[in-house]
Order: structure tokens, then C-alpha cells, then sequence
């Protein structure tokens, strides 16, 4: 039986991770911050709550994330996979606030206490997750973590100022991943980045290109399937190609 645990997973690309993962067989950890909407959405999946199991999860509070460690490994002893999904950007911090949007968007009124709020959630907390998991990761077979990151945290195809939050957390997240991928390699855990593409979601909006169906699946078969420890550290598409830095 494998075991998957995901972030930020009541909506949204976390959602459907935990639907395309259960489907395929997995035991999953679907997790939100607000414990009623993560069972709200793990029941649909599974009304035994076994298969898909809801837990709370804050990505930012250490203790709640260590309570959950300890829970994992007494009730699984292993964790095969995890998706480091949970991410905030302007548009879903703000919640319609336009002058707080603008806070971590426009160079005229950015402001420290919003940049390091996004950084904390966005670049961060998916570094600490991986921290207090890797002694479970280390237990199963052949452990991975994809941390979703975005083509916004590209440096190299950015040509335009603003967005300065997001894309600033979503570049850190890469090279977080790059050095936690250096270290868990000692334990045999590969450790990938990925941008899932735009995709329909409250943060990528109506207009996206894909559904979160089509990114998922894309992510599951390109690269969760077919990662080895040769990726190890890459920054990956959702169709499997490597991403420019
Ligand atoms: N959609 C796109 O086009 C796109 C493109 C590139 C990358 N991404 C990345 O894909 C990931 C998923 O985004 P999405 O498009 O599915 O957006 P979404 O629908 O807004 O979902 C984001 C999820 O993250 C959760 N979250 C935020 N802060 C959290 C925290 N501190 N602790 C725990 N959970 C938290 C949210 O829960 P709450 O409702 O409780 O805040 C929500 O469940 C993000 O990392 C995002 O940056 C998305």
C-alpha cells in the first residue's frame, strides 16, 4: 500500500491530486488548514475516510506539522509521496482587497511584511514539511517529493516588472528545492520541483489553459511515475520537460 500525503488539498490542483493518486490505488493525506473543509472534500472521495483521510494542516506551524509526522509514522510507518502543494499569490492573499493585492504586486507600495508572508508560505514551509517528514519518507521504497512550484519563478524568462512576491518565492522555492534535493539524496528521496502550467483554479482563475485534471495527470504520468534519483534537484513541466531556471 502506498501512501500520499498532500498540502493545501480542499480545492483546487491539491484536490485533484488527491483524486488521480486515490484512483490509482494510493492511500491519501488529504490536507487543509481548516479541518472541516478537508473532510468536506475527502468525503466525496471516500465516505469511509480511509482511503482519502482528511488532517489539518497549516504548512507554517511547525508543531501541527510534527503532531502529524507522529501520526504518519505510527499509523503508516512510511510515506511514499509528497506533494508540497499549498501556495498563496497575490490575487488569493488579497481576496479581493485590491490595495493589499497591489501590496505584493506594485513596486510603489510593496510592502516587507506581505513579501515575507508569501515567501513564508510559498518558499518556506514546503522546506520545513520535508524537514520533519523525511525520517517517514526515508522508510518507503522509493520516496519522492514534488514541491509545485511555477514558470513565474523563472528568472530567466522574466521580461516584466511587478509580481514581486510571488515570483520572488516561487524562484526561492527552486533553489530550496535544489539544496533540500542535495541533502535527501542521502536518503535515497528524490526531490523535484515542477510548474503544473496555468490552470483553472481559484488562483489561476477561469481563463487558464488547462484544467487541473489535465495538469495533474500530465504530473502524475510525466513525472511523479518517472522520476528517478538521476532527476533528482530538476525544475520539470507538467509534461515532463525540463523547465528553464
Ligand atoms: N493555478 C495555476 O495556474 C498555478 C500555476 C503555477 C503554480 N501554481 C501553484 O499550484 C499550487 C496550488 O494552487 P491552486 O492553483 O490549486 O490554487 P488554490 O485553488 O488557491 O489552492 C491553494 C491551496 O493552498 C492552500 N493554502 C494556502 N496557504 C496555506 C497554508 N498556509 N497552509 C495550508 N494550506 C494553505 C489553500 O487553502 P486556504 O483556502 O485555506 O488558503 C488552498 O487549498 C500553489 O502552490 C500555486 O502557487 C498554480
Amino acid at each position: 500500500m502506498k501512501i500520499a500525503l498532500v498540502t493545501g488539498a480542499y480545492k483546487g490542483l491539491g484536490l485533484e491530486w488527491c483524486k488521480q493518486l486515490s484512483n490509482i490505488g494510493y492511500t491519501v493525506i488529504l490536507t487543509a488548514r481548516d479541518i472541516e473543509k478537508a473532510k468536506e472534500a475527502a468525503l466525496i472521495m471516500d465516505p469511509t475516510l480511509t482511503k482519502v483521510i482528511p488532517k489539518a494542516l497549516e504548512v507554517t506551524d511547525e508543531h501541527q506539522i510534527r503532531e502529524l509526522v507522529d501520526w504518519v509514522n505510527l499509523t503508516f510507518g512510511k510515506l511514499d509521496v509528497l506533494i508540497n502543494n499549498a501556495g498563496i499569490n497575490s490575487g488569493t492573499r488579497a481576496k479581493g482587497d485590491k490595495e493589499l493585492a497591489q501590496k505584493n504586486l506594485s513596486l510603489e507600495i510593496l510592502d516587507a511584511t506581505e513579501v515575507l508572508n508569501m515567501f513564508h508560505i510559498n518558499a518556506i514551509a514546503p522546506v520545513l514539511v520535508a524537514k520533519y517528514f523525511k525520517g517517514v519518507l526515508a522508510k518507503a521504497e522509493i520516496p519522492k517529493i514534488i514541491n509545485i512550484g511555477s514558470w513565474l519563478g523563472s528568472i530567466s524568462i522574466k521580461t516584466t516588472g511587478g509580481n514581486y512576491s510571488y515570483a520572488v518565492s516561487k524562484s526561492a522555492l527552486n533553489m530550496m528545492t535544489r539544496a533540500l534535493a542535495f541533502d535527501l539524496v542521502k536518503e535515497n528521496i528524490i526531490t523535484v520541483v515542477v510548474n503544473p502550467g496555468w490552470v483553472q483554479t481559484d488562483m489561476g482563475g477561469g481563463k487558464a489553459a488547462l484544467t487541473t485534471e489535465q495538469s495533474v495527470k500530465g504530473l502524475l504520468e510525466n513525472v511523479l511515475h518517472k522520476i528517478t534519483l538521476q532527476d533528482n534537484g530538476k525544475f520539470l513541466q507538467w509534461d515532463g520537460s525540463e523547465h528553464t531556471w
